[in-house]
Parts: structure tokens; sequence; C-alpha cells
């Protein structure tokens, strides 16, 4: 499968929440998982997994940026066990296994989707489908050139391929399930972009079949049992209203509870620092097992193929 990372908005715990999912698969299920760094802002998929010679991207030259642009054959590969400083990390064993392929360092803001880029897209995707699993690819945030290419490289007519997937991460607030509703159905959006005319006016999906793929992430969702959030009395009589309302508003966003992968509670080892979150962090007490737990949740989810079948959105609305 090829999955879709994307946000509207920047700082949504997108890559954050896919990296855990991503090592979950990996060494959790055994999986051979790829990750894929086609944030071309900002490349900084080698620092979650704490590749610290990748850390903001490649200095190789071979880059996914270098790649797309046609400045290098083959894609550099990182194996993120090997290659990771986390001591804890490199200690497990898996028979699947984690693979980076890190962005540039600088980034790639020049790529364009053009057809070149599509192209070879298409190319890295059909081959590592066939050599891995699953396949995440974290795009840059909001209606970037990025989504632009992963939506034109795995239309229906440039890959006859069943299985790909979008993920729309956002924060658990009003302006959050705005924009990711805005995302995926405003003008630009995912699904106005994968059914744009190209030339021949041959559609490219039909919005229902894209929909269909599309599943949003909730995180750094505040828990309204915890301390830190509500004491009780005016002030947890207040959290629990908007959390009703903000669940009411993202059901007739299309953003309900059918069309919801997961979601992810507060961590603080993640308000501090991007990481990932191993069991090791979890039996220190330093992480706590509820965010385990919750990315634990959504790699089985991901790939889990009742997930996937088509809700009725007029049941929601
Ligand atoms: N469950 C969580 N609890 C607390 N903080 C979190 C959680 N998930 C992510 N964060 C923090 O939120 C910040 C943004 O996360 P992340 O960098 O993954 O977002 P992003 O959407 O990929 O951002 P960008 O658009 O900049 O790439 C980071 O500091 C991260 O550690
Ligand atoms: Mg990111």
């Amino acid at each position: 499968m090829i999955v879709f990372a994307t946000s509207d908005k920047g700082g949504t715990g997108r890559s954050v929440t896919s990296c855990n999912m991503a090592y979950r698969l990996a060494m959790g299920r055994n999986m051979k998982v790829a990750y894929l760094d086609f944030d071309f802002g900002s490349p900084t998929a080698g620092a979650l997994f704490e590749v610290s010679a990748v850390e903001d991207g490649t200095g190789s030259g071979a880059g996914l940026h270098a790649y797309l642009e046609g400045r290098t054959p083959v894609p550099e590969r990182v194996n993120v066990r090997i290659s990771t400083d986390r001591e804890d990390l490199r200690a497990q064993r898996s028979r699947g296994g984690l693979t980076l392929f890190p962005g540039d360092q600088g980034g790639g803001e020049t790529v364009t989707a053009t057809p070149a880029v599509v192209q070879r897209c298409v190319d890295l995707l059909t081959l590592l489908d066939t050599q891995f699993p699953v396949v995440i690819v974290d795009l840059s945030a909001g209606r970037s050139a990025a989504m632009k290419i992963a939506l034109e490289a795995t239309c229906p007519a440039n890959m006859s391929h069943n299985k790909v997937y979008w993920l729309v991460f956002h924060r658990w607030t009003r302006q959050h399930v705005m924009a990711a509703h805005s995302l995926v159905w405003g003008t630009d959006g995912i699904v106005q972009s994968g059914e744009a005319a190209r030339t021949s006016g041959r559609r490219w999906y039909d919005a229902g079949q894209l929909e269909s793929r599309i599943r949003y992430v909730r995180t750094a969702v505040p828990s309204l049992g915890d301390p830190a959030t509500a004491t009780g009395g005016p002030q947890a009589a207040f959290v629990q209203e908007q959390d009703d309302n903000l669940r009411s508003f993202a059901a007739r966003k299309r953003l309900g509870e059918g069309k919801v992968l997961g979601e992810t509670p507060v961590e603080p080892v993640l308000q501090w620092r991007e990481q990932i979150i191993l069991d090791s962090d979890v039996d220190a007490e330093i992480a706590n097992r509820s965010t385990a737990d919750a990315f634990e949740e959504l790699a089985r989810a991901l790939i889990d193929d009742d997930t996937w079948v088509p809700v009725n959105n007029r049941s929601q609305a």
C-alpha cells in the first residue's frame, strides 16, 4: 500500500505521527516499510528517526528532491535501525525493517509537477510498491507541489493501483477541523485537484473514489479526564461542551467518526521533542502508555482492510 501523509496546516503532528506509525509497523509487526520524506519545505524525517547524518535531509545530492528533478538516477536509502543514534532502536530486531528515503538538505521548493517529475515519481512508487508492503510518503503541508505530484503520479491513468490512501492530519480545534475539510474539499484541494480534467479532457479520479481513500488523524487531542486539562467544576463542563461541539462540527464537515483513522493524546515527550516513542520510553515512565497505544492502534488500523471500506457520507451529514 502507498500512504500519503498530508495536512493543511503546518505543525499538525503529521511527521511525528507518521514516523511513529512507520516504526510500529516495521519493528512491532515485522513489516518492510519505506518512509519517503517528500516534505519539500523542511525534510526532517532524519531528525525524527535520530539519524544525525541526514537530520535535515541528506547532503549526498541523492535525496528525493534530486531524484525527482532528475539529478540522480536512484534516491538514497537509509536503514534506520542501523543508522540511528538511538541505542534502544538499534538494539531491536525485526524481520521487516524501516528504510528512510531522505529529502535533500535545503529542501526542494523548486520541484513542480512537470510531466518528467511526475513520471519519475510513478517509476519510484511503482518500484517501491513491489519491494515494500507499506510505503509512507510525508508530503509538505497545504496545497503543495508535493501534493499535486502525488495526486498525478497515482491517478488511475498513471498507476493502475487500488491501494493508494491519504491521511489528513489535524489538531483537535475548530480551525484545524475547518482547514482539514478545506484541504480535502476546498478549491484546489485534494478532491478538486484529483478530479481536474487534464489533457484530452480525461478525468483522473471521480470524487467518490478518491474520497473513499481518505481518512483523518486527530493529533494531540486533550484528554477530558486529564487533571492538567480540566480540574472539574465549570471548567470541566466547559471543556466537555467544547469537545461535544467539535465532534458534531467535525461530523458536519465530513470528518466524523467513520472517516477517522484514529487519534493521539497529548504527549509531554512530544511537546518537548520530536521523536519515536519506544516501548522502553514507556517502561522508563518517560512517555505515556496511552501514546504508544495510540500509535500502535493507528498502525493496526492503517493496514486493516476494514478501515478502507467506503462509508456512507450522508449518514454523517
Ligand atoms: N501527540 C502529541 N502530543 C504533543 N505534541 C505533539 C504530538 N504529536 C506531535 N507533537 C508535536 O507537535 C509539533 C509538530 O509536529 P510535527 O513536526 O510532526 O508536525 P508536521 O505537521 O509534520 O509539521 P510541519 O508542517 O512543520 O512538517 C512537534 O513539536 C511534535 O513533537
Ligand atoms: Mg513535518
